[in-house]
């Protein structure tokens, strides 16, 4: 990949490993969306995805989403996924890819697969991962194997709506350094969900309700300490500047909003344990109403402020508010890229065409800087200029891709 010059050097964060990143080289999609087959092979450079509305580039960002854990960038209703289509020669959408780091090469199937129904039920499905041939338990271990980030045009009102997107958002910045904090998410959420169906059943099932709160409790308190952890970390690389990133885009400041996160920063986590299991332990007649539980770190927010206007997120331009995001994704995949000497897959979705040109020259030079495999969005392919020679260039029409000349 063609060197480029940046103007500054951090000591902190200045140091992208760019060999390691880890990208996308085999992209397998089967009665995926619009797709009824498509196999791409590329390089680890940034991939350039250009197209009229509903040519299918979001639906390709959607596939290399999949890679990691959760439900995608669209959180999609898995069945949703399929291929709906007048041929009926159909079956569930699929999607195999190669990922290349320099540690090797991973495979990684993923898709639907048809549960046995029971009797005459309806047939039903679930989401399968394979990793190198073998089945894994959950989607969530595709957090040991890559790091997917992305920003899309429904993002636009991150700050604006329900406080969930934001904590999956932020959730979603601590996966590159905790590789085990989808999995707590997943392990905590659950009990939360046993623990709110024996509440509502009515049945006082002390050691079995005491045993959930203390999963959630263990589960809660790491879940909320990685996030301090890597709000903490972002502020310190925002503070110290972040590349080109940080010269043209605003300085966020980050802070993971909620009791529990609280409780963290002025007592050790043993005592903050405690704390919870009492809160839970006191509000179990409320949550027996309610069906939640009134406090956890399943209620915690991302707080952001633009900070050369000391101004929230929510009361900012929609242009300022998509520059913070953006800033905050770049400060996250330096920050990944120095420390951890891996760079995220990043997913850019229609966001060039929001910029100015010069902070989309920033953006662009950024992101070859930083050395992961970034996936970019647009209808007009002359906005990605800059990244001539340095990009995969693709078009995409009517689920189909041809690699430009
Ligand atoms: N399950 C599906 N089966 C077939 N087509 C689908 C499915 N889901 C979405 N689509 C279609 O995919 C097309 C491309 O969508 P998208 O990738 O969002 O386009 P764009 O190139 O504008 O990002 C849309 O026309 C949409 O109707
Ligand atoms: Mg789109």
């Amino acid at each position: 990949m063609p060197e480029t010059s940046t103007t500054t050097s951090q000591p902190m964060t200045s140091a992208p490993n760019r060999a390691e990143a880890a990208a996308v080289t085999r992209l397998v999609l089967t009665n995926f969306r619009n797709y009824t087959s498509l196999k791409m092979n590329i390089a680890a450079a940034p991939v350039v995805l250009t197209g009229e509305n509903g040519a299918g580039k979001t639906n390709l960002l959607e596939a290399v989403s999949f890679l990691s854990p959760g439900r995608g960038l669209r959180r999609a209703k898995l069945p949703d996924v399929t291929r709906r289509g007048r041929d009926q020669s159909r079956g569930l959408w699929a999607v195999a890819a190669t990922l290349q780091d320099q540690t090797g090469k991973t495979d990684i199937g993923t898709g639907l697969e048809p549960v046995s129904a029971e009797s005459d039920a309806e047939p039903s499905t679930r989401r399968v991962v394979h990793i190198d041939g073998v089945p894994a338990r959950s989607a969530n271990v595709l957090a040991d194997i890559s790091v997917v980030g992305w920003l899309t045009p429904q993002m636009d009102r991150l700050f604006i709506e329900g406080a969930s997107a934001r904590r999956r958002f932020l959730d979603r910045l601590v996966y590159g350094f905790d590789t085990g904090h989808a999995r707590r998410v997943s392990a905590y959420e659950k009990a939360l969900r046993e623990r709110a169906r024996l509440l509502r059943s009515g049945q006082r099932d002390l050691a079995w309700l005491s045993a959930l709160e203390n999963t959630m409790a263990e589960h809660g308190i790491a879940v909320a300490a990685a996030r301090r952890d890597a709000v903490l970390r972002l502020g310190a690389a925002m503070d110290d500047g972040f590349g080109l990133a940080g010269e043209n885009f605003p300085r966020a400041e980050v802070r993971a909003d909620g009791v529990v996160e609280d409780w963290l920063a002025v007592h050790p986590a043993v005592e903050v344990e405690s704390r919870f299991l009492d809160a839970l332990k006191a509000s179990r007649d409320q949550d027996a109403a309610s069906g939640g539980a009134k406090t956890g770190p399943h209620r915690s927010d991302m707080a952001v402020v633009h900070g050369p206007k000391s101004m929230p997120a929510n009361q900012c331009s929609t242009g300022e508010q998509k520059a913070l995001l953006i800033a905050i994704i770049l400060a996250d995949a330096r920050l990944q890229a120095a420390r951890l000497g891996r760079a995220p897959i990043l997913l850019l979705d229609e966001v060039a065409a929001h910029l100015d040109d010069t902070r989309r020259a920033a953006l662009f030079e950024e992101l070859i800087e930083i050395g992961g495999q970034a996936w970019l969005t647009g209808t007009d392919a002359a906005l990605f200029k800059p990244l001539r020679n340095k990009a995969q260039f693709i078009t995409v029409s009517q689920g189909e891709i041809a690699v430009a000349a």
